[in-house]
């Protein structure tokens, strides 16, 4: 009888054993989690809980909005760069860049490759770069002689870091509704990114058939647009459009507690992100970025950037426009396939990129 009864409860403690430890490795993969979720189609609202369409307009508008702001960012800017924009006709594209305090050589690179705002005569282009404030009084020391020299810092007060980066992100949309409005369109892309402006460019001109309509004589564009629009289109977006583009995603969060993107059923409960694009490259067009600024003061606040203004556009019902040709993960380079690149991550090192941006140029890709 004992012994029986010793064997059993050495099958009992090996199966309590088991079921722990599966128990455990499921709660660390994230298994109940996932039977947690809510459904993103069924289920989805983010506060503020309600149609903002109308206050949105109504904030556009100077009025007072008919339901009090959830949220302001309101930063206070210690450079503003308020000139930039200022008397320009026909502002085509806005460079405004998220860089970190200590990245001097990063600017350096981007001010003489693709930053550079007189790349084309014909072409109005501006570059500013968004930084936060961190601790060191001589990296600030530096930043302001930059400033003066260069005119193109904008300095707002988050505290400089990472997991920051949505406060990075919204003094850009701030700062561009507040002090660059008249441009036609924004790119918002990190300090490590090789950019071809002439790309960009064309890319914006026929989002929607690019690379391909630059291979297309131009009689059979004309027919090709035509038989699809029947107006007389010319290439080249409207001013009303809102448009919201770069690599796009639709995809799930991350609920394995290791991960450095764990997101909590707390935080976010839904099973899916909403479609955004990947944050490292975003263009926007006037329209768009106006509409998803004032969509902020009634969207609550979230650490991921890219996620937040998925969030924005999601409140707006922006769908964004997804391109192969914005990539989040380094390309890796040869000489003749850069040729459609729009932009591509991966290049922390200031030197490899102006090679790259050089060797592009001369080929008539960048
Ligand atoms: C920045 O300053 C403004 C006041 O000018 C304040 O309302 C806001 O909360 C500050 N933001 C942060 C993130 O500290
Ligand atoms: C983000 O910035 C705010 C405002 O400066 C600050 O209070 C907060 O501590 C910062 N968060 C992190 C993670 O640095």
């Amino acid at each position: 009888m004992r012994r029986v009864r010793k064997i059993l409860s050495k099958k009992a403690l090996k199966v309590l054993f088991l079921v722990t430890i599966s128990f455990y490795i499921f709660y660390v993969f994230g298994v109940f989690h996932h039977i947690l979720e809510k459904d993103f189609y069924t289920d989805f609202h983010y506060p503020y809980d309600g149609n903002i369409e109308e206050v949105i307009m109504q904030l556009k508008n100077n009025q007072t909005p008919s339901i009090p702001p959830l949220n302001s960012y309101n930063f206070y800017f210690y450079k503003s760069c308020d000139n930039k924009c200022r008397n320009i006709n026909d502002l085509r594209l806005v460079y405004i860049v998220k860089s970190a305090p200590q990245h001097f050589e990063r600017r350096l690179a981007i001010r003489s490759s693709w930053g550079f705002q007189r790349r084309f005569s014909d072409v109005e282009i501006r570059t500013v770069f968004l930084i936060g404030l961190q601790q060191a009084a001589t990296i600030q020391v530096s930043i302001n002689e930059e400033s003066e020299r260069f005119n193109d810092i904008v300095q707002a007060n988050y505290t400089d870091s990472y997991f920051n980066n949505t406060f990075k992100t919204m003094s850009g949309l701030e700062w561009a509704v507040k002090h660059c409005l008249n441009a036609k369109f924004y790119m918002i892309v990190d300090d490590d990114y090789y950019v071809s402006t002439k790309n960009v460019l064309r890319f914006l001109r026929f989002p929607t058939h690019y690379p391909q309509y630059l291979r297309e004589p131009m009689a059979n564009l004309k027919n090709l647009i035509q038989s699809r629009v029947p107006l007389n289109l010319e290439l080249e977006l409207n001013d009303n459009v809102r448009l919201y583009t770069g690599y796009s995603f639709h995809s799930a969060p991350h609920r394995h507690l290791t991960s450095k993107w764990y997101i909590s059923l707390k935080e976010y409960p839904w099973h899916l992100w909403p479609p955004y694009v990947s944050g490292g490259a975003m263009v926007f067009s006037n329209q768009a970025l106006t509409d998803m600024y004032y969509a902020s003061f009634y969207t609550l606040h979230f650490r991921f950037d890219d996620i937040y203004v998925g969030l924005l556009a999601y409140k707006t019902k922006i769908e964004p426009f997804h391109s192969e040709y914005f990539h989040f993960t380094k390309k890796s380079y040869y000489k003749f396939n850069y040729g459609y690149v729009v932009a591509s991550h991966g290049y922390e090192d200031p030197k490899e990129m102006v090679a790259v941006w050089n060797e592009q140029k001369s080929l008539g890709n960048a």
